[in-house]
């Protein structure tokens, strides 16, 4: 098989995530039986994090026990990548031992540098630009309540993001739209979100417009990490994107609301929302170990 590497949301065709909704939807339900699924024994994935992470690394580690492989975790507290080993050293090593890499970092710059250097696939478990396995597993989960997301609308609230960036990618190839809602000096910048043209997007100043008639309201943290010294700045900047339930009423009736997680109730979003009945928070948080298992496999066995 051809070496391929899953570093942003645009490096899977369509045809791709076909398979992939479909394989996520066939894995969930034998874990849900207790069905072994073991595609990927005594394979080895090591996972490096240089941001902290819970969904990401139970997600992975756990996803990849379930395939019967093993994993391997480093950070760079505990490793020479604090210590400043050049990272295509690094990927040279680390990929003559393991059979697939998930790396969750800072510039995009790193990740792709070192999938450049590793003989195995890599694959990004989040960077300052993408967070491509959180909106696989955004839209498995979108799927599974509402079927397909072809011709539906997305609503953004909040920064312009990792998450904003993959959206913006995801809609531009999965045929809908994102209604983008940020405030002054925290737009997306289509360049930075790597997409083809405006097409699929659209730029609301107030996010209640940004929502209305939305199948799916969504939001993030008002800061990522990595950027925490703005964290004051930004409280204040963004005081008005909180999704609230007005803006869910503005919204479509059946409309979900999602959260990649971690949440600060009363910034982003109240609890009425993430804690109601059009929330699908956990579903979503489940589905990041289904879909990944789903990737992990077809990056090392191709379609089954
Ligand atoms: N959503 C997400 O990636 O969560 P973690 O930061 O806990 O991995
Ligand atoms: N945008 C957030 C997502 C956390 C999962 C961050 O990068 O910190």
């Amino acid at each position: 098989m051809d070496l391929k590497h899953y570093l942003q949301f645009t490096d899977l065709s369509a045809g791709e995530y076909a398979y992939l909704f479909e394989r996520a939807a066939l894995i969930k339900r034998k874990f849900k039986g207790y069905e072994k699924h073991h595609t990927l024994a005594d394979r080895t994935l090591a996972m490096i994090f240089e941001k902290a992470s819970t969904r990401t690394r139970v997600s992975f580690e756990a996803g990849m026990y379930q395939l019967g492989g093993s994993v391997v975790h480093l950070t760079t507290g505990d490793s020479q990548l604090g210590r400043a080993e050049p990272i295509d050293d690094s990927a040279k090593v680390i990929s003559r031992m393991v059979d697939l890499v998930m790396i969750r970092t800072y510039g995009q710059d790193k990740i792709e540098q070192f999938a450049r250097h590793s003989r195995v696939p890599v694959i990004n478990g989040l960077t300052n630009e993408f967070h491509p396995c959180q909106i696989l597993a955004d839209i498995f989960t979108f799927i599974e309540h509402r079927g397909s997301i072809a011709g539906k609308t997305v609503a953004w609230v909040g920064d312009g993001n990792n998450m904003a960036n993959t959206w913006l990618q995801a809609a531009e190839l999965l045929d809908f739209t994102v209604h983008v809602s940020t405030p002054g000096g925290y737009e997306v910048d289509q360049a930075v979100a790597g997409i083809r043209s405006g097409a699929s997007y659209k730029v609301f100043k107030n996010p209640m417009d940004a929502c209305r008639g939305a199948d799916l309201v969504t939001t993030d943290v008002w800061t990522s990490m990595g950027y925490e010294a703005e964290n004051e700045a930004r409280k204040k900047a963004f005081a008005d994107w909180c999704v609230d339930s007005d803006m869910m009423r503005a919204a479509k009736p059946d409309a979900l609301f999602m959260h990649c997680l971690p949440a600060h109730r009363g910034e982003e979003v109240e609890a009425d929302v993430i804690d109601g009945p059009q929330s699908v928070v956990w579903d979503e948080a489940e589905n990041r170990m289904h879909a990944q298992k789903a990737l992990m496999e077809y990056l090392l066995l191709g379609r089954r």
